[in-house]
């Protein structure tokens, strides 16, 4: 029963009770009134006939039985009757009831003394039938008492009276109660009705949201502040907390095509676990440690089929056992077309502007698009609701979101791109923009790492789509769908678990200058990437080129050691690199190297996550030099790592991470000048000035780490779901802008 029948029901009731005390009341009142005028008109019938009565009471018998008849004409009066002081009749009306007789009356009237009431009520007992009303009057004339008078008055009428009124007040009232349920019902429905509207018209953007719109905003961001931080730091616990009250706890699903654990087969057949050398992996890992659930990504590893089940499933991290890896297998031709060719010959270089020209072949879009259907297959594979939240990643699955939802339409999708998003002129050279915009789409939320990121999109989605922007909630609506384009800046896990087995800065640093062969004084520089030509690596040994002529007095003092991870090799740009950063590497230690001195080592190959933390915990700085980087993690493990509060960062001004690390030396890393005089600043600055900067950096990242961006994303999507469900229930599938289904969805792929 709603609360609106309930408070219809209570008020029937209410007025039913209230209906029945009234007629009561009103049923009294008539019937004393009724007395009364039946008193009355008897009184003035035997008044008017007084003298008459007396006069032929002694004498004319026939005529007194006259008067009594004329006396009872009226048809309510039964019978007349007239008695003498003993009690015998005297004359009496034909009808005049046999029960009540002289004896009995006069002694009635006799026993009330000298002035007896002169009318009485003779009533059931006297004649069980029926009602009566007994009127007496005493007579006498000169000579003395005569006796008395008794009219009888059939009072059977009132009952019926009564009877009719009763009926009457029922009815009435029972119309005014109908009448007032049936009111309150509508006014309540109305008003809902009113309400929802209005709550309709707030999240749809009417003029009503404008109206309050200010207020709205100030009080969703006080809310909003309170709820995420509450004076509470992220932590995984704060995550996992996050996920269970705010969604239920309901189950993640990631898809990322790069897998956090790779088997490998090692020539001598054993098999070894790789962590590859990906800011998306060290992103999403420890959220999913957190939070449990499952990544689905693309079984690359020599060994990645022999150690999953039939499914493709193992539990992972190794011993742990926190999620599931759901590998997907790709046939050499998917990877080549997917992979290497779309993903990284079109969209990555379409995406930095890093001066490589983007490669569109037929071929590889027809190989995207396949793979990106398995993989959303496989991820559907893993959701064990129709409601699940999707956590699509990257460039790789531009198609994913609106794949997902064309299968599962009440599927929360959270999409996050990792790297840059072009102007909408760059990405307009796509051919296949339009269907790249439409896949991203279909996600509930799409991520970006910065404001500006998040503007390209929608630039490019006005020009190229049929869509609207709201720029005021930055989102786009399609088809009465919405699809919230927000910043998130990725960060890094606060504490860093990876850090637990690396050597503390003195140490890794005696290490690493006894490893490296360096003279004990020697400063250290640092890089740390994928030979990657988005990493600006050859702009930076060119600095350190020009640091040694720009600043001599490094010479013999300062070596640069660049860990590069072979990435993508099969890829021609990818080989060229690696040529011309081995090259560059040579011709600078060729130029400057003395005996027992290098100016420049480069070490190409890949580095696991503890090797990689002592060279940054060694090192007196770390020149992140990207020519365009989404946020560059790297730069934020560095100051992760460097608990002693030590060490320079330089941090290109084309990341995401210049942004929020200001305290860096910011450089252009194109500027080779600024770039080697940033160097010999680093190399220079006092120690208390490394404290400070690093210090500042350090407290930005224990607020702003990587629970902290999973956790706003979860809090998003959490807001959208509820205002999705009230929506459901409000029974206006279009205002849920896309976030409740047209109809129930089945878990199908076209
Ligand atoms: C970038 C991308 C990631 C990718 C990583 C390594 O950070 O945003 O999606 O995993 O590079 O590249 P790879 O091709 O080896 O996965």
């Amino acid at each position: 029963m709603t609360r609106a029948m309930r408070l219809a029901l209570a008020l029937v009731l209410g007025l039913a009770g209230l209906t029945f005390g009234a007629a009561l009341l009103v049923q009294d009142q008539m019937r004393a009134w009724f007395e009364k005028d039946v008193n009355l008109r008897a009184r003035l019938a035997l008044q008017g006939a007084r003298g008459e009565l007396a006069q032929s009471w002694r004498g004319d018998r026939g005529r007194l039985e006259t008067l009594l008849s004329d006396l009872t004409l009226d048809e309510r009066i039964l019978g007349a009757c007239a008695c003498d002081g003993s009690g015998a009749t005297v004359a009496r009306t034909r009808d005049y009831p046999a029960e009540l007789d002289c004896a009995a009356l006069v002694a009635r009237v006799a026993s009330e003394g000298p002035d007896p009431r002169w009318d009485h009520w003779a009533r059931i007992e006297d004649l069980p039938e029926r009602e009566v009303h007994l009127a007496a009057l005493p007579l006498a004339d000169a000579a003395g008492e005569l006796g008395w008078v008794f009219l009888a008055h059939d009072l059977t009428f009132m009952a019926r009276r009564d009877a009719r009124t009763r009926l009457f007040l029922f009815a009435a009232f029972g119309i005014l109660a109908l009448g007032a349920s049936l009111f309150t019902l509508l006014a309540a429905r109305l008003s809902w009705r009113d309400w929802s509207e209005e709550l309709r018209g707030f999240l749809r953007g009417g003029e009503q949201r404008k109206m309050f719109r200010p207020i709205l905003a100030d009080v969703r961001d006080l809310v909003d502040r309170l709820i995420e931080h509450e004076g509470r730091a992220w932590t995984a616990q704060r995550l996992k907390e996050t996920l269970r009250h705010s969604l239920s706890d309901e189950k993640v699903v990631v898809l990322a095509n790069r897998e956090p654990y790779v088997h490998q087969k090692r020539p001598s057949g054993e098999v070894e676990v790789m962590h590859p050398a990906s800011g998306l992996v060290t992103a999403i890992e420890p959220v999913l440690r957190a939070c449990g659930g499952t990544w689905v990504a693309h079984g690359s590893g020599t060994a990645d089929r022999e150690t999953a089940d039939r499914h493709g499933r193992l539990k992972v991290p190794p011993g742990e056992e926190a999620y599931t890896l759901r590998r997907v297998w790709l046939s050499p031709a998917e990877e080549q077309g997917y992979y290497y060719g779309f993903a990284n010959e079109g969209l990555w270089p379409l995406c930095h502007i890093a001066h490589t020209r983007p490669l569109f072949r037929g071929e590889d879009w027809e190989q995207y698009r396949a793979v990106n259907e398995r993989f959303v297959r496989a991820a559907l594979e893993e959701v064990d609701s129709e409601d699940p939240i999707l956590f699509v990643q990257d460039y790789h699955f531009a198609l994913a979101p609106a794949l997902i939802r064309r299968a599962l339409p009440r599927a929360t999708v959270i999409t996050f791109w990792h790297i840059p998003w072009p102007n909408a002129e760059l990405f307009g050279i796509c051919p296949y923009r339009d269907e790249l915009l439409e896949g991203l789409l279909g996600s509930s939320i799409l991520g970006f790492h910065t404001q500006f990121h998040c503007n390209n999109f929608l630039d490019a989605v006005d020009r190229f789509l049929e869509a609207r922007i709201d720029r005021e909630r930055s989102a786009v609506v399609q088809d009465g769908r919405a699809t919230l384009v927000h910043p998130y800046p990725i960060s890094v896990e606060w504490p860093m678990r990876q850090l637990a087995g690396v050597p503390a800065p003195a140490q890794a640093r005696q290490q690493v200058h006894a490893e490296l062969g360096l003279e004990p004084g020697t400063m250290l520089g640092v890089g740390v990437d994928r030979l990657d030509y988005t990493k600006g690596i050859e702009e930076r040994l060119l600095a350190v080129e020009r640091l040694f002529e720009r600043h001599p007095q490094w010479l013999g003092r300062f070596t640069f050691v660049q860990l590069a991870a072979p990435s993508r090799t099969t890829i021609e740009r990818y080989r060229a690199l690696n040529e011309s950063v081995e090259a560059l590497a040579a011709r600078i230690d060729q130029r400057f190297a003395r005996p027992g001195w290098h100016p420049v080592i480069l070490r190409r190959a890949h580095h696991e996550p503890p090797e990689v933390f002592r060279f940054l915990r060694a090192a007196d700085l770390l020149y992140v030099s990207s020519l365009h980087d989404g946020m560059n993690l790297v730069a934020k493990e560095f100051v992760a790592a460097r608990e002693d509060e030590r060490g320079v960062l330089l941090l290109s001004q084309f990341t995401g991470a210049a942004r929020e690390l200001t305290e860096a030396l910011v450089v252009n890393p194109y500027n080779l000048d600024e770039a080697a005089d940033a160097l010999a600043t680093a190399l220079s600055m006092p120690p208390g000035e490394q404290s400070a900067r690093m210090r500042s950096m350090r407290s930005y990242l224990a607020e702003f780490n990587v629970y902290g961006w999973a956790g706003h994303m979860l809090i998003d999507a959490a807001r959208l779901r509820r205002r999705e469900q009230l929506f459901a229930r409000l029974g206006d599938v279009e205002s849920v802008q896309g976030l409740v289904p047209r109809q129930p969805g089945k878990a199908v792929l076209r």
